[in-house]
């Protein structure tokens, strides 16, 4: 991803309209090559999202040992067993990819063997002490550059420890990379968490045979793991990725008289914070075809254009849609009435500080948006004109928010680089288009 990729995104002249499949989640995709590859057998996966943070993934397994392998419309990884991943022979580059990262970093953690960690511009920037700190407890020891950041050196542990540890912040992923480290750990491992946070790694755990309790106390869970398990290949249906869908569906509100079906999206309810609070500002989202597949709930969703009104959105809901907050901020640039959106102080440290980058997003456009501490608030009431070049400092997410709304305003919106956009949605320019957009 070495030239910057511009595109400019235009009103249409018509309504977004069809069918589009959103690819597979990013979040399961990881979490599907990582068990295979800890497993005994062959795992199959259907609907592996294709995306260069996931195909950092599969190139790190194989380079732990693993066999990973496209085979016609399905992946198929040859794992390994618990502790049986060899000594990487390089630097494992993770590329974009904090989810990559983070959970390898707990595989590695309880893996007698010695590797280094890098990632590119935005990943060596983010902080990885969340994970190697608790880690430490386990035996693995950890070298990294001030703050902790990649490049990373891991000597993972002998005999690894179990881990108790109560999460600081809501994080899924170093919730996951713990449980990882456990998974070679002899005896209990115990991950509290103050606020539930995706759980895709407990549903897969159990899919491929661990005995993992969840415990609720209040909003707090407890996730207790048995250790050195027999992990036994299993066959993985990857749902269409939430996260991705909220593109198309938050263009198709916007754009007048757009109809969009978007089918086979997973609907795990840890992850769909964003359709409970568009629901709530009055748009139109049905879901059909409720149904679960491969662990995970799964529906069909149509979205009809429509008035949507400002909302206030609480702090608890956050991680349910931590990914989701510059596309839901750019729908609520087009609501009537204000929406702010509270307790956002995690958007600092995803592919960009986030909370930053969304609001320079939509005042570069036209919009009224303010932070206040860790706060977003967005005033609606008069449609941003657009008219703008978005600068996206890598980040998927803020490339393919700052293109829908150029489909919603009256002058375009262009961005400096969409390369990045492949991370997580290869072929969202051609789905897009596909559904009438204007974007080139
Ligand atoms: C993810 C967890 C979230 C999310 C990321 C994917 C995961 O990060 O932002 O895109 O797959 O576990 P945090 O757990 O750090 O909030």
């Amino acid at each position: 991803m070495t030239h910057p990729k511009p595109l400019t995104a235009r009103r249409p002249a018509a309504p977004l309209t069809g069918t589009a499949q959103v690819p597979g989640d990013k979040s399961i995709s990881h979490r599907a090559l990582m068990f295979g590859a800890l497993a005994v057998g062959q795992t199959r996966i259907t609907g592996l999202l294709e995306g260069e943070d996931v195909m950092r993934t599969a190139a790190a397994m194989r380079a732990l040992g693993a066999e990973v392998v496209r085979s016609g419309a399905e992946w198929r990884v040859a794992g390994r067993g618990i502790g049986g991943l060899v000594e990487p022979a390089d630097v494992l580059d993770m590329g974009n990819s904090g989810t990559a990262a983070r959970l390898l970093t707990g595989i590695l953690a309880s893996h007698d063997l010695f590797a280094v960690l890098t990632g590119d511009a935005s990943l060596r920037s983010r902080p990885m002490r969340r994970v190697t700190e608790p880690l430490t407890a386990c035996g693995a020891r950890f070298t990294g550059r001030a703050g902790g950041r990649l490049p990373l050196a891991v000597e993972g542990a002998r005999d690894a420890l179990p881990l108790d540890y109560r999460l600081p912040v809501a994080s899924a992923q170093v919730k996951s990379a713990l449980l990882l480290a456990g998974l070679n750990a002899r005896g209990m491992t115990r991950v509290e968490e103050p606020a539930p946070t995706r759980d895709h790694s407990e549903n897969m755990l159990r899919h491929f045979g661990a005995t993992v309790m969840v415990e609720a106390v209040g909003a707090e869970r407890v996730i207790t793991l048995e250790g050195q398990p027999e992990l036994r290949a299993a066959d993985v249906a990857v749902p269409g990725d939430p996260s991705s869908a909220a593109f198309p569906m938050v263009a198709a509100l916007l754009v007048p008289g757009s109809v969009v079906s978007l089918p086979g999206v997973g609907l795990n309810p840890l992850r769909t914070g964003l359709f409970a609070t568009l629901r709530e500002m009055g748009a139109d989202i049905a879901v059909t075809g409720e149904r679960i597949a491969g662990g995970e709930p799964v529906g069909d969703l149509v979205v009809r254009h429509g008035a949507l009104q400002g909302v206030e959105v609480p702090p608890e809901r956050a991680p349910s849609m931590i990914d989701e907050y510059p596309i839901l901020a750019v729908a609520a640039a087009f609501a009537s009435g204000v929406t702010r959106m509270r307790g956002l102080a995690e958007l600092r440290v995803k592919e960009s500080d986030r909370l930053t980058a969304t609001a320079a997003m939509l005042l570069a456009a036209g919009a009224r948006i303010e932070v206040e501490g860790d706060d977003l608030i967005v005033h609606g009431g008069a449609p941003p004109p657009g008219g703008a070049t978005i600068v996206t400092h890598m980040d998927h997410r803020l490339a393919m928010s700052a293109l829908v709304l150029g489909l919603a305003t009256a002058a375009p919106v262009a961005v400096d680089d969409a390369a990045f956009i492949d991370t997580s949605f290869p072929g969202f320019v051609a789905l897009m288009r596909g559904l009438g957009a204007d974007i080139s």
